[in-house]
């Protein structure tokens, strides 16, 4: 026994005094036999254990059962603490009276170390599982939303034109406009949440971006909150959707306003940053720039941090707080290829840093190739719309010719390519996600025919393919008559 050196294994005589020591013992606690023998087993408790008198507690357990057993901290000699797993067992003469106790202590300090590590891992891997559902459920919901709102939006623009103005109808109307504006802003988010909004990446300027800012800041958020920059002006391009980071900042700006109900300073600024390998979880090691929305407001604690970024989740009260804000700046930035990281104490206030990728070597691929037809043709252009759901098909075909343009319809792509085999367009306006064949594929397979065809693809969804050359004009649903007008514009050079 006394040459075991991976477990401490020593005796006690019956009021806990150390009467031996081995190998173990000495290389686990740092004391050599001549330190520690004749001592009470007590030192090697922790403060917190020695106040609930667990010494004591265990030698009476081991004497009434034979046995005690159980993992906690122990202390070293160098007073450093260590993870043990330690068994006490009696040690009773003939007459079943005890004469003392076997102590075994093992250092399970790397075990609990992996065992914490594997809990942690599976946690995340669980939450990252949940977000990714969540996601695929708001994104697949925020897409059909869309879509009706599109409608809705669409006939009221529509009719508005259309009935007589009087006083009472226009405000009805103007209300429910303004609702659906209201949802269609809503699903953005929520969009933006599952990544799955069109984002219009192109290098952004920073300090150009928030110095744009701090005015309408100053005005919403009020006068009890001092907005502050820090911002040089020498700092890297990114590369993400500046109106999307306008979004992103005020919604942290607005957070930050509602931490701070007595007022206080909010701080906007950036820092250029390297980030290596493994240090920030789902960033992949590079340059950075890092944004950051910092106030002195009430902060979180931990479990409302860890719930922050879900969607839907909020602590403002009902009517007061969607819990969609943070849910976006976080799908927003990662879809951009960055990361949010928030840092958040109880009473030491909160700082939201945007990690964003530098815009350095990257083509901007902002602009849309705007193609140009013959200039002499005439404006009133011949148009094919296609769309699989007949509610936005309507609405489309109506807002076509009230822009002057005739219109001939068709309900899926294979239509359209019969359609145009036996006629002549000016421009194709296509939706993209469609069954059988998408508008991207749509758009490829007119291409082939006519390599100049001005083509306009509509979707709410970032799922069209990257673009090419002779990319199609984009347009985001839902979209308004005149965003269906400029889009035609560009698509086509022709100006009405
Ligand atoms: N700067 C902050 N300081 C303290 N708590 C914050 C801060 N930012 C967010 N939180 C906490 O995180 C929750 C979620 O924030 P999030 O922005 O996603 O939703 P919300 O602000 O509640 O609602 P919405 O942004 O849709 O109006 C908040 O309700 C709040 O509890
Ligand atoms: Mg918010």
């Amino acid at each position: 026994m006394q040459g075991v050196s991976d477990y401490a294994i020593y005796l006690l005589d019956p009021d806990g005094h150390v009467t031996n020591w081995n190998l173990g013992a000495q290389r686990i606690k740092g004391y050599n036999p001549g330190e520690i023998i004749g001592q009470h087993f007590s030192q090697f408790y922790t403060e917190e254990d020695l106040a609930e008198d667990l010494p004591r507690r265990a030698l009476d357990e081991a004497r009434r059962t034979g046995r005690f057993e159980k993992e906690g901290w122990r202390v070293r000699k160098d007073g450093s603490r260590f993870w043990a797993n330690v068994v006490i067992d009696a040690i009773p003469d003939d007459d079943n009276r005890i004469i003392g106790f076997a102590k075994v202590t093992r250092d399970i300090t790397e075990k609990k170390e992996a065992q914490r590590q594997l809990e942690q891992a599976r946690e995340e891997l669980f939450h990252s599982q949940k977000m990714e559902v969540i996601g695929q459920l708001a994104g697949g919901m925020a897409h059909d939303f869309n879509n009706l709102l599109m409608a809705i939006l669409g006939s009221l623009e529509l009719l508005k034109r259309r009935i007589p103005n009087a006083p009472d109808t226009a405000r009805l109307l103007a209300n429910a406009v303004a609702g659906a504006e209201r949802g269609a802003a809503l699903t953005q988010r929520m969009l933006a949440f599952s990544r799955k909004q069109e984002l219009k990446v192109e290098a952004v300027d920073i300090p150009e971006l928030v110095g744009g800012m701090v005015e309408m800041l100053r005005r919403t958020l009020g006068s009890t909150i001092a907005v502050q920059t820090k911002l040089s002006s020498d700092l890297p391009a990114v590369l993400c959707d500046p109106n999307q980071l306008v979004s992103a900042i005020l919604n942290l700006s607005i957070n930050a306003r509602d931490a701070m109900p007595g007022g206080g300073e909010l701080l906007i600024g950036a820092i250029e940053r390297a980030v290596a390998k493994g240090t920030m979880p789902n960033l992949a090691p590079g340059r950075y720039l890092c944004l950051f929305v910092k106030d002195g407001g009430e902060g979180m604690d931990k479990d409302t941090l860890e719930k922050a970024t879900t969607p839907f989740f909020t602590t403002k009260g009902v009517g007061k707080g969607t819990g969609l804000g943070l849910s976006m700046v976080q799908g927003m930035v990662a879809q951009s290829g960055g990361h949010l990281n928030l840092i958040s104490s109880v009473g030491q206030g909160t700082t939201a840093e945007l990690y964003l990728p530098l815009a350095t070597g990257v083509a901007d691929f902002s602009h849309e190739t705007a193609q140009t037809v013959d200039p002499t043709s005439s404006i009133a252009l011949k148009i094919l719309a296609v769309d699989d759901d007949p509610l936005i098909l309507i609405n489309m075909v109506m807002m076509l010719e009230d822009l002057g343009h005739s219109v001939i319809d068709a309900t899926s792509a294979q239509k359209a390519l019969d359609l145009f085999a036996c006629n002549d367009f000016d421009v194709v306006v296509t939706d993209h996600s469609m069954p059988a064949m998408t508008g991207s594929e749509l758009a490829r397979q007119l291409r082939e025919v006519r390599p100049d065809l001005p083509i306009i693809l509509a979707s709410g969804y970032a799922d069209l393919p990257p673009g090419s050359m002779a990319e199609p004009v984009r347009l985001t649903k839902p979209y308004s008559e005149d965003q269906l007008r400029k889009a035609i514009e560009s698509a086509t050079g022709v100006v009405r």
